[in-house]
């Protein structure tokens, strides 16, 4: 059988870093408040001139070179991300042009925080069914232009960064993809939103002065649905594959909020220390978040030959899953 195994990993953030203490300049905020709530302490912001498939690229570089994987060998790129350059072409579509990526199909996947997620688990089953040798994952965001920044209740909240993975086939059933277990519930679409800009109520002075084109957030509800759901899909991906909580090595998991991320791993009784946290540095940073924890925690040495990854992400759908793998 064949599986999918990671060969590279990168990311990139932009050069500019906003402190909280910046913000209390713009909103009634304040760092203390933003560190409790949030444990966020800085994000960056993209430059003017600085697109999402842009940051995309310099991320895919970097897992492109740890892979030993040149451009033209891509057989396929997946971008998720809510925050493409526009809203067509897809910015996949982009990142292969500025890659030169000739051979490679490329779309954008639409799960917000889950996106990459959602884009690992496609790529998986091409790989694993010989639809695709080399895939490129990427999560890219954005999102200091689709925010409020007169509203303390988000802005306070997101950065701009990319991540990006490199995968390919192995024979050997000790490494690798384990499995990913995808969830959605349109019926929570309210809560977390960016309600205006589609086909619904497209652009016009009306809907900028409603601001209906920035994300919308009823944070609370989010909070209560991650925390309900996330620790569900990883004992999900456990049962799946016969393992225990107390196989799994590392949590490389979306980081919206140190408080999310710290109350689901309580549930499951997984030690934070097992837990790669960079939200701290980058906010949250949407589908971007995952791949950059890996990445991180790889170039730190941290991911051992044969550790048990669990993952977990969710956003706004809700879109939300859980995956294992072995490094
Ligand atoms: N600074 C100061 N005060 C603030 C700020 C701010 N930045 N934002 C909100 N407040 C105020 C509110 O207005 C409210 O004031 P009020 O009581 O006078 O109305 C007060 O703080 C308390 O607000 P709550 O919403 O009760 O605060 P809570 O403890 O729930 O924390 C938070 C808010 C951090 C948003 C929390 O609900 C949360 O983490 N939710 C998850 C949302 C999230 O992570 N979203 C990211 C996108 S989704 C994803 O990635 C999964």
């Amino acid at each position: 059988m064949t599986y999918s195994q990671i060969l590279g990993t990168g990311a990139y953030a932009p050069k500019r870093v906003l402190t909280n203490r910046d913000l209390e300049a713009l909103v009634a905020t304040s760092d203390e408040w933003i560190v409790s709530r949030t444990g966020i302490r800085e994000r960056r912001i993209a430059a003017e001139g600085e697109d999402t498939s842009d940051m995309a690229v310099v991320a895919a570089r970097h897992a492109l070179a740890m892979a030993g994987c040149a451009p033209e060998e891509l057989d396929m790129i997946i971008v998720g991300t809510i925050s493409a350059d526009m809203p067509l072409p897809s910015c996949a579509a982009l990142v292969q042009a500025k890659l030169g990526a000739r051979n490679a199909f490329a779309f954008d996947v639409a799960a917000a925080c889950a996106g990459s997620l959602y884009g690992l688990s496609i790529a998986d089953r091409f790989i694993a069914t010989g639809g695709a040798r080399r895939a490129l994952v990427i999560g890219a965001e954005l999102l200091s232009r689709l925010v409020d920044w007169t509203d303390r209740n988000t802005c306070v909240l997101f950065g701009d960064a990319a991540g990006a993975m490199v995968l390919g086939p192995t024979e050997d059933s000790a490494r690798g993809l384990l499995s990913i277990h995808l969830h959605s519930d349109g019926a929570a679409a309210d809560i977390l939103n960016i309600p205006g800009g589609g086909s619904r109520t497209p652009p016009s002075v009306d809907m900028l002065e409603r601001k209906l084109d920035k994300v919308h957030m009823n944070g609370r509800e989010v909070y209560k649905y991650a925390l309900r759901v996330l620790p569900l899909a990883i004992e999900e991906a456990l049962s799946a594959n016969g393992l225990g909580v107390g196989d799994i090595d590392h949590v490389v998991s979306h980081q919206a909020n140190l408080r999310i991320v710290e109350a689901a791993l309580e549930r499951l009784g997984v030690p934070m220390e097992k837990c790669w946290v960079n939200l701290d540095r980058y906010g949250n940073t949407s589908s971007a978040s995952l791949p950059i924890s890996l990445d991180e925690a790889n170039r730190a040495g941290r991911l051992k030959q044969g550790d048990l990854i669990a993952m977990m992400a969710i956003g706004a759908g809700m879109a939300w899953g859980a995956g294992l793998m072995r490094w």
